[in-house]
């Protein structure tokens, strides 16, 4: 069933848990989510971001996502990350049920009139609003504690903030990370922080950057990895422990967005396929262990964000 962001969040704020949102980029990672959201009667936030829109198309991904939208389970399709203004116009208009824009490098002013202009345009279509305030980045990007305290989400302004764009849900930097290297040592959230936000702030409120990074799962992907790009990168990875994701839920974070859990789950299921079924050519066979691997995360996700049967 097509749902509102709005409405899948109003439900999980009034019985206090999250909903996962899950970012696609083909039909596999699709197909492995909104099963498994069936199987488990579970909520679910499919996304794309505006790299999945120029790698597959907005018309492709429409198109199947509206298909997993008729499971039974509430299902919200959502553009991740907006920053073209012209990308978001175009998923406002051509059936996304939510869009964020992500202004959140700019100035306050710039943030909150690009944010204006977006929101003006959705709720005339039904379509609700994730803003952001506050910057998510990688931690390479944190280098001394005075500059990542710079970078988290300020409460007094997020406040402001919402009252000025009247956005529907925030998204907010706390201490997670984009990317498979949350931080150099164990990641820690500012969960004080976050509570002082949500006593502040009505909407709901989103956590990005919340993979956990499955050791299990780095290593498999790491058989025969070369030691360049993303694969050098994978040597120091380290994500957000269930621990830390559950005191999140526990003071207010309604959205989880989790990309590289499926990514490495992805690459884990293609890498053993392709060293250990030197048989086959036929692709299907091959991204069949990748499928599994996606839907234990996607089912391990549900239930640590208490989403599970929630959808009845
Ligand atoms: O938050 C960003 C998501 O992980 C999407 O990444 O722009 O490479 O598709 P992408
Ligand atoms: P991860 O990189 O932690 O999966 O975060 C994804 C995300 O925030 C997408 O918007
Ligand atoms: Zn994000």
């Amino acid at each position: 069933m097509l749902y509102t962001l709005k409405r899948i969040l109003a439900h999980a704020d009034r019985h206090g848990y999250a909903v996962g949102a899950f970012n696609i980029n083909n039909l596999e990672i699709l197909q492995s989510i909104i099963e498994t959201a069936t199987e488990e009667r579970s909520p679910v936030i499919i996304q794309t971001s505006e790299g999945a829109v120029g790698y597959a198309g907005m018309d492709y991904l429409l198109a199947m996502m509206r298909t997993a939208a008729a499971s039974p389970v509430p299902v919200a399709l959502h553009l991740d990350h907006g920053k073209d203004l012209k990308i978001i116009r175009q998923a406002v208009r051509s059936g996304y049920t939510s869009v964020m824009i992500d202004a959140s490098t700019l100035p306050y002013a710039e943030n909150v009139a690009q944010t204006r202009k977006v929101v003006g345009w959705a709720k005339k279509a039904g379509v609700s609003v994730e803003a952001e305030i506050g910057a998510i980045s990688g931690v390479e990007d944190l280098v001394s504690v005075s500059e990542k305290e710079a970078c988290f989400t300020d409460p007094g302004e997020a406040r402001r903030f919402v009252r000025d764009t009247r956005c529907d849900a925030l998204a907010i930097s706390i201490g997670t990370a984009h990317g498979p290297n949350k931080s150099r040592g164990r990641p820690r959230l500012d969960l004080d922080r976050l509570k002082r936000i949500d006593s502040l702030v009505r909407v709901p409120l989103v956590l990005h950057g919340a993979s956990g990074i499955d050791p299990e799962t780095v290593k498999l992907v790491r058989r025969n990895c070369r030691r360049v790009g993303d694969c050098d990168r994978l040597r120091k990875a380290i994500g957000i422990p269930d621990d830390a994701i559950r005191q999140a839920i526990r003071r207010g974070i309604r959205k989880i967005n989790i990309d590289s859990d499926l990514r490495l789950a992805f690459t884990a299921g293609l890498r053993r396929a392709l060293m250990e079924e030197t048989g086959t050519i036929d692709p299907r066979k091959l991204m069949t262990p990748s499928k599994r691997l996606m839907k234990d995360v996607v089912r391990k996700k549900m239930r640590l964000f208490g989403s599970r049967n929630q959808a009845r």
